[in-house]
């Protein structure tokens, strides 16, 4: 079966074509980084100019690198929310333009449900109860999965996702946009124990996750040491702020683990290409004798290949497939067993 998959939640646009689960035949995906860099942050209206002129060009490269002629695509896969709303409104429209022009099916797919497939499509069968984190720019969530496509929410974050206060303490000192990978590059040399953070303690006793403090602090501390992108200590302090971003993931999985425990745990998400984190997430899971599900760092980040991958499974398992024409995008996070309910159409 043929599958091409959409994906333009936020600033990436990304088309791939699948035959079957295992077998990407190709994941194009096109950054706005330059674009959004200026600004040191995603400019919502820029980034739907710019998928509405990049998203014919993204899919056609799909097609043509799978060597795939749109009319043998049997089923059509687009992200339907999270994101910028008008980010999604282009991918979807296009999607459905396709689908409706080559009367195929069409399945609105969850981009954070998405970033849990990237994990899994490369690797074995999971064993469960798995406990699964996604660790973006926009999120920040703790999922228990007790059997395939099914999500139990245990938290996520009240302020900013982890990848968010990166990104935010990278505009700080203006070292660049998207933050994450620029902070990892230049802590790289860095002390982590010269600039030590404490970590984000929840007063109740949820799950949830909170990085504004951390942020925060970090912002008070750049000031108070007179910080900047030239100076000397500047690599101790981002190594430090770094590890204190990966031990409040940690510390969370480990709280997550102690009450609920798994057989196997799950990283995904942008963040999740970093080295810091993957190192003590494996660690982690090592310690326990837990199977890991880390997927490859190209498909941490946003891309269509986790959401053809995500259709594929629910086609396959549970007959997912129709043309819904008034499907729409939704904005904010919805908690993605909500989705396994069939959406009404307004
Ligand atoms: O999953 P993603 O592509 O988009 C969202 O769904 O949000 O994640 C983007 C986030 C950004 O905040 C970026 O700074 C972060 O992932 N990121 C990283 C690294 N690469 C990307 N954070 C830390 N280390 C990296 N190597
Ligand atoms: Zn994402």
């Amino acid at each position: 079966m043929i599958l091409l998959a959409i994906e333009t939640s936020c600033d990436e646009t990304s088309a791939a074509v699948l035959d079957g689960l295992a077998s990407i035949r190709s994941n194009v995906v096109l950054s706005q980084d330059a674009i959004h860099a200026p600004y040191g942050g995603v400019v919502p209206e820029l980034a739907s100019r710019r998928h509405v002129s990049t998203i014919g060009w993204v899919v056609r490269e799909a097609l043509d690198g799978a060597g795939v002629a749109p009319e043998d695509v049997d089923l059509f896969a687009v992200t339907q929310g999270p994101g910028l709303v008008g980010s999604l409104l282009v991918g979807l429209s296009f999607a459905k333009a396709l689908a409706y022009f080559f009367g195929r099916p069409l399945l609105g797919i969850d981009h954070i449900e998405a970033h849990i497939e990237a994990a899994l499509m490369e690797g074995p069968e999971v064993s469960y109860p798995c406990l699964a984190l996604v660790v973006s720019g926009g999120h920040t969530s703790i999922f228990l999965m007790d059997r395939e496509l099914e999500y139990r929410l245990l938290g996520r974050t009240r302020d900013d996702a982890a990848g968010e206060a990166l990104d935010k303490v990278a505009k700080f000192l203006d070292l660049g946009y998207p933050g994450g990978p620029v902070i990892e590059k230049l802590a790289a040399g860095g002390d982590p124990g010269a600039f030590p953070f404490g970590s984000p303690q929840m007063t109740d006793r949820s799950l949830d996750f909170s990085f504004s403090g951390l942020k925060t602090a970090a912002l008070r501390r750049i000031r108070e040491a007179g910080l900047d992108k030239t100076h000397p200590r500047l690599p101790d302090f981002l190594a430090g702020f770094e590890q204190a971003v990966v031990r409040a993931v940690l510390d969370n999985l480990e709280r997550a683990a102690g009450r609920h425990p798994p057989r196997s745990l799950l990283l995904s998400g942008g963040v999740a290409r970093n080295a810091r984190l993957r190192r003590a997430f494996e660690t982690f899971a090592r310690e326990r004798s837990l199977d890991v599900f880390l997927p490859s760092p190209k498909l941490c980040t946003d891309n269509a290949a986790m959401v053809g991958a995500l259709a594929w499974k629910r086609c396959a398992r549970r007959g997912d497939a129709g043309l819904d024409l008034a499907m729409n995008a939704y904005p904010r996070f919805v908690v993605p067993t909500a989705l396994l309910r069939k959406r009404k159409s307004p």
